[in-house]
């Protein structure tokens, strides 16, 4: 009896990955805005809707500004604060407009009348961008040289310098924003009142888009401890105990399927 708990521990152990510090992708369909907008259907959302196709003209989803903006601005609203690493842009890619994507800054916020009027000022600028961008360097990383904690996003253009054709305008597809998710910061969320001694699913998740998410997942309930995720159907199931129920043995056997616990540093 003994001995088999022991293996089923050490079989346990094998299967747990341990996380190391990563970014992870942020959800999409966040609040968006923008400084203007060229015409009535070109809202911030589109350049936050998953949709990275560069064809302005033939899609529609890109944002453009009216082009009479001193600071043309687009922000993000991430709902709550996370360590931003960086964002990648998806630029225009259907005429010679991608130049337009230039002197931009990318800032992080904490401050809340930032959202509500929009103020360089009230921004830290991890990142300025002042290439020449082409098709070939689409889509455009703006890293942050560390993560910087901040629940509001905005890219702004610096217009000083530039020559008329690429000053007023202000256009990209989508922007992909990534946050540090290191290792204590999972850990910390562990609850102190978790008993082993339960031993159930808490819930069934579909849709996750990765391992990481799904253990966030788990990270947000107070009795989670581990997570199985599948890669090939992202399936997340959250368990509060580290024996898996006979139902889901046959699942962790497969090998697309991962096993992750949350770990007490
Ligand atoms: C704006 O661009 C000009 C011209 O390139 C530059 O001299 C100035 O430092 C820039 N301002 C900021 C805040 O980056």
């Amino acid at each position: 009896m003994e001995k088999s708990i022991l293996l089923l521990f050490t079989l346990l152990n094998l299967l747990f990955v341990r996380l190391d510090g990563r970014s992870v992708l942020m959800p999409k369909f966040l609040p968006a805005k923008i400084s203007s907008q060229h015409t009535s259907g070109q809202s911030a959302e589109l350049a936050y809707n998953g949709n990275t196709d560069g064809h302005y003209v033939d899609a529609a989803q890109c944002v453009l500004n009216s082009g009479s903006d001193t600071v043309p601005w687009w922000m993000l609203d991430l709902l709550q604060s996370y360590r931003i690493a960086g964002v990648n842009v998806w630029n225009r890619l259907d005429s010679t407009d991608e130049v337009r994507f230039t002197q931009i800054s990318l800032g992080i916020s904490s401050d809340a009348a930032a959202w509500s009027s929009f103020n360089e000022n009230l921004f830290k600028r991890c990142f300025y961008f002042t290439g020449a961008p082409t098709d070939a360097t689409n889509p455009i990383s703006l890293t942050c040289p560390s993560p910087v904690v901040g629940r509001y996003l905005a890219l702004y253009k610096n217009r000083t310098g530039l020559t008329a054709s690429t000053q007023a305008y202000f256009n990209f597809c989508e922007v992909d924003v990534y946050v540090a998710v290191p290792d204590n910061e999972v850990a910390n969320a562990i609850q102190p009142s978790y008993s082993m001694t339960s031993i159930s699913l808490i819930a069934a998740l579909t849709q996750m888009r990765s391992d990481i998410e799904c253990l966030l997942r788990c990270s947000q309930l107070t009795n989670c401890l581990f997570v199985l995720f599948r890669t090939a159907t992202l399936e997340c199931w959250l368990f509060q105990s580290s024996i898996i129920p006979s139902s889901f043995a046959a699942v962790a056997g497969n090998a697309d399927a991962k096993l992750l616990a949350l770990y007490n540093n």
